[in-house]
């Protein structure tokens, strides 16, 4: 079983941390001279990375790695209140959520995206179409506006989101119905259209789950990210922005 990378992000932080306190603390008995704070920062820093690239993590955990240690020290000389920081603990918390474990971050769909979606589906058919993840809710809720004869689930792991999504459904009088949970816990049987704004780490599975539970005939729509491997029924392109959408047909 591979760990998660953020699991082993913070493996190699807390280990790091420990050499660079061993290592002031031998300095601090046996030179003459204390060295600066900084140095030991970018030792910390330093290593983190490399054990970082041995164990493979991607680009963005190395530089994570190497400026974290430096950016708490500057923040500490600014002696700001605990508070804020608790506080900024449980935005981030409550906003990503489970993103150590999911890997996958919220970030919006265009609305182009979802125009480009809209041109799928029939005007005239009422589909049953579940958005995976679905973040604050601005894409199924444009979507139900496109095509008001489908039925439309959103389903959010992350509590904040869900929140707003549920708001802006209810503010917006939507159709939309959302739910806070796990969409792998979900039966996918019941849809006719899968929709997912995921990351590349979450790809294989989502498409294993659908292939197992969907009816021959409905769809899997991924924005911008493949399933590797799965040669898509089609390619989409809006002529608004360079994402490609990509659907996969079950059989
Ligand atoms: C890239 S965002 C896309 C948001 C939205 N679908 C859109 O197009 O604007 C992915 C969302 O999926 C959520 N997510 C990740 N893993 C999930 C899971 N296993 N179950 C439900 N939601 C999940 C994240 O919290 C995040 O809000």
């Amino acid at each position: 079983m591979r760990l998660s990378p953020a699991l082993i992000a913070l493996f190699i932080g807390c280990l790091t941390a420990g050499l660079s306190l061993i290592l002031q603390e031998i300095s601090l008995n046996y030179l003459p001279a204390a060295l600066p704070e900084v140095f030991f920062l970018l030792f910390q820093g330093f290593v983190a990375t490399i054990l970082a690239r041995m164990f493979r993590l991607a680009i963005w955990w190395q530089w994570i790695l190497f400026i974290f240690p430096l950016a708490i020290w500057l923040a500490l000389m600014l002696d700001l209140t605990p508070s804020l920081f608790f506080g900024g603990f449980l935005l981030f918390a409550l906003m990503y959520w489970s993103v150590f474990l999911t890997q996958v971050p919220y970030y919006p769909s265009s609305n182009s995206a979802c125009d480009v979606v809209a041109g799928l589906i029939d005007h005239d058919k009422r589909l049953e179409i579940i958005e995976i993840g679905s973040g604050l809710g601005g894409f199924s809720i444009r979507l139900a506006k496109l095509h008001p004869k489908s039925s439309y689930l959103g389903i959010e792991i992350a509590p904040l989101p869900f929140l707003i999504s549920l708001i802006r459904s209810k503010y917006q009088r939507s159709a939309v119905r959302f739910r806070l949970g796990n969409y792998e816990k979900v039966d996918l049987a019941h849809f006719n259209l899968v929709f997912a704004y995921l990351s590349p780490a979450a790809m294989p599975k989502l498409y294993e789950q659908c292939k197992a539970q969907m009816k021959a005939g409905s769809i899997l729509v991924s924005h911008e990210f493949i399933v590797p491997g799965v040669k898509p029924s089609a390619t989409l392109k809006s002529d608004r922005d360079s994402k490609i959408t990509y659907t996969y047909e079950m059989v």
